[in-house]
């Protein structure tokens, strides 16, 4: 049902765009804000990720570097963490072991499917670069993030928004 929803491209950037503006995020400090508002002339990293999965835990330090060295350099560049948690008390204990200081989709919040069924997503961890109306730049940015390391952050960055 989802999927068919998705098909025609035009609806699907509607779609994206629409649900980007209307989201909540949940900032580190529990405050809630509008998507919108919140990735406004950003270049966003929306990260499917969860706590049971391996290959997700080892690479969360390794984005959070990335971040780290992009906020140093002043970049706008934010990364949204869409959580495949089973539950609530599993993506705050995951959230406050390793992520960084990015905001989060609530657990539960509907927004969580329809962006994993908008990209794709079918395995986790998923890295997908979009800009701050939905439009995918970069998919499966996660072998590029991993090689870059925080070396490699603001360069990289630089590759991204040439496709603005
Ligand atoms: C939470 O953080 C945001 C972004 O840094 C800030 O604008 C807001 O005032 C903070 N809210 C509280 C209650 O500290
Ligand atoms: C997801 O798959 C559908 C159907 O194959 C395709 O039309 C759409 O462009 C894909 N979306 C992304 C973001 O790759």
């Amino acid at each position: 049902m989802f999927h068919s929803a998705f098909l025609e491209v035009g609806a699907f950037t509607l779609t994206m765009a629409q649900l980007l503006e209307d989201v909540e995020l949940v900032l580190s400090n529990k405050t809630t804000v509008k998507a919108s508002e919140a990735l406004k002339g950003k270049i966003v990293a929306l990260y499917f990720s969860a706590h049971w999965c391996a290959p997700c835990k080892m690479f969360t330090p390794k984005l959070k570097e990335f971040y780290d060295a992009l906020k140093a350099a002043g970049k706008n560049f934010e990364v949204v963490f869409v959580s495949f948690d089973r539950n609530a008390k599993d993506l705050e204990k995951y959230y406050n072991e390793l992520h960084g200081d990015w905001p989060y989709v609530e657990f539960g919040d509907e927004a969580i499917e329809t962006l994993s069924m908008g990209f794709n997503v079918s395995d986790i961890p998923a890295l997908h670069i979009i800009d701050a109306g939905g439009r995918q730049l970069v998919d499966n940015a996660r072998p590029l993030v991993t090689a870059s390391g925080a070396e490699g952050a603001v360069a990289l960055f630089e590759e991204w928004a040439k496709l603005l």
